[in-house]
């Protein structure tokens, strides 16, 4: 096979910028985690400022962790992916420039806004009107930038990885529009277009779909690149990715209801979204299967290959929260974690082992690629990093599921008589030392984003523009 150096490059000015800055929101986004994780345990850091206050700060959280860090990560390796899978350049550097500042504006609007208490009050997509139209924007300027180099791409196929990546693009869009249809009563506040159990179903199709457009198949486009490219293999089942991709898709739409159980939710609507949560086991476990067994035949490289570890363990807690999501949509299983810390342990599972891991792995691969560097500068602080993520990630979900039972045992537990056997502040108090495990283990996890950011700030600073800019060639035929 040919690797003919063209004339042309890539644009990866684009594609740094936003690796840099999935690092910078990762730690400050799971920083800020840390900090509220502690605010649970000692209250006393609220520090008696409303700005500073839980109830501000989780939102804030979440919008860091997801847009900031998980956005920043899925625009970059998106940009990266889709040039190299099409051997072309961006159809635009103007554009996806524009992507890049947009999206920090963004951001930069929600760490100003949401302290300040300005807010939908709509989880996940709680950025009030103004900053919602700037994000709608910059969504629908990526979508041109992703399906416009699609189009002009040079290979007679689509790798499936942009299928993925251009399900999330699409997907997103749609929701955020529809979730977000509003009348504005001043420059910072907004009443839904919808009302009751309408608005209810439709924040939870949205805020449902966030986690399966945008954090999973956003992630799965990343899994298909990144591990067969790490493990130097091709993915196991070309075919089985297709069936894995429609799926997904054709499934995941439906099951929003299971965030609505015992409501006033119509109950057919809320048996149909646990039906469909439970057949969603199938196509997420296919997902899963087939990124691990890309590894056939290249076991042996997860003793030496901290990078691959990443990936294969970020697909290990994809199959642990998919399999955990469908049980706790039966509605019986429901009404014992609805409210509990078990949810959000399942989230963690989902956010810390799948979202950030396969996120830290792909960075690690990429990052020396776009700067022109065989590899990272140091294998052993990967090393390292990967122990301190998956410690960290599995005492923060071990502890949430102890408090997540207990709570909900004690909470339905009834006396003889009829009256509650413990009063709310007891299951408090009962959960407390599962509070402290999980900011211990969230502080695990966010310290080996200090070590990642060290490495690559090393690895940045070895490389010279003319080792980047060779980098960036297009190689005419070869492997993407
Ligand atoms: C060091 C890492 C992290 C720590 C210590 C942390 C801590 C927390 C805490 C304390 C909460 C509030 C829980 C409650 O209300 O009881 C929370 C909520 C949340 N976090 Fe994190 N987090 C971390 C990383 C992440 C990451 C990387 C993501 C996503 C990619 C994420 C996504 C979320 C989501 C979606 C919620 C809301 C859950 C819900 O409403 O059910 N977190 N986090
Ligand atoms: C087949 C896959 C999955 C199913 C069927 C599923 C199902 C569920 C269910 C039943 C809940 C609890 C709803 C409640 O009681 O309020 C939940 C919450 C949640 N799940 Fe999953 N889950 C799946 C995979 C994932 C993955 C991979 C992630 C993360 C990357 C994730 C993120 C979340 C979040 C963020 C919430 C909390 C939403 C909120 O209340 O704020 N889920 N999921």
């Amino acid at each position: 096979m040919s690797t003919a150096i063209s004339p042309t490059a890539y644009n990866y000015k684009v594609v740094r910028q936003f690796a840099i800055m999935t690092v910078v929101w990762g730690i400050l986004g799971m920083g800020l985690g840390v900090f509220i994780a502690s605010q649970l345990v000692w209250p006393e850091l609220n520090l008696g400022l409303e700005w500073t206050t839980f109830g501000r700060l989780r939102p804030l959280h979440t919008n860091l962790v997801i847009f900031a860090f998980g956005g920043c990560a899925l625009f970059g390796t998106s940009y990266y992916v889709v040039q190299r899978t099409c051997q072309t350049r961006l159809i635009s550097d103007a554009l996806a420039a524009f992507t890049f500042w947009g999206w920090q504006a963004v951001i930069i609007g929600a760490i100003i806004t949401l302290p300040l208490g300005y807010t939908t009050t709509k989880e996940y997509a709680e950025l009030e009107w103004p900053l919602a139209i700037l994000l709608a924007i910059v969504w629908v300027v990526y979508g041109i930038v992703f399906f416009g180099t699609i189009t002009k791409r040079k290979t007679k196929h689509i790798y499936v990885g942009n299928w993925f990546y251009g399900a999330f693009i699409i997907v997103t869009a749609m929701l955020h529009i529809v979730n977000h249809a509003s009348l504005p009563v001043s420059f910072f506040k907004s009443y839904s277009a919808y009302a009751g159990a309408t608005d209810a179903m439709i924040q939870w199709w949205y805020g449902h779909n966030a986690v399966g457009f945008f954090l999973t198949t956003g992630f799965l486009g990343m899994m298909y690149y990144f591990v067969p490219k790490q493990a130097e293999r091709p993915i196991y089942s070309y075919r089985l990715s297709i069936v894995h991709f429609w799926a997904l898709i054709t499934l995941y739409i439906w099951a929003g209801p299971h965030h609505l159980h015992y409501t006033a939710l119509p109950d057919w609507a809320q048996s149909l979204g646990m039906a469909m949560s439970i057949i969603l086991l199938a196509p997420s476990w296919g997902g899963m299967i087939n990124g691990m067994m890309t590894l056939s035949g290249a076991w042996h490289k997860l003793r030496t290959d901290p990078i691959l570890r990443f990936l294969v363990v970020s697909l290990a807690f994809y199959g642990m929260s998919t399999f955990e999501g469908p049980m706790m949509a039966i509605k019986t299983v429901n009404s014992l974690s609805h409210y509990t810390d078990w949810t959000i342990g399942h989230v963690h599972a989902g956010a810390l082992g799948w979202v950030a891991m396969i996120s830290i792995g792909a960075m690690y691969h990429m990052i020396p690629r776009i700067y022109g560097q065989k590899q990272m500068y140091s294998t052993s602080l990967i090393n390292t990093h990967f122990w301190l993520a998956t410690i960290g990630t599995v005492l923060y979900i071990a502890s949430m599921w102890v408090n997540g039972i207990t709570q909900g045992l004690m909470w339905r537990a009834i006396n003889d008589d009829g009256t509650l056997t413990y009063s709310f502040v007891e299951a408090l108090q009962a959960s407390h030392p599962g509070f402290i495990v999980r900011a211990i283990g969230g502080a695990i996890f966010a310290s080996g984003m200090l070590f990642m950011a060290y490495n690559v700030f090393r690895t940045v600073r070895a490389s010279n523009p003319v080792e980047a800019e060779a980098a960036s060639k297009i190689a005419v035929v070869g492997a993407h």
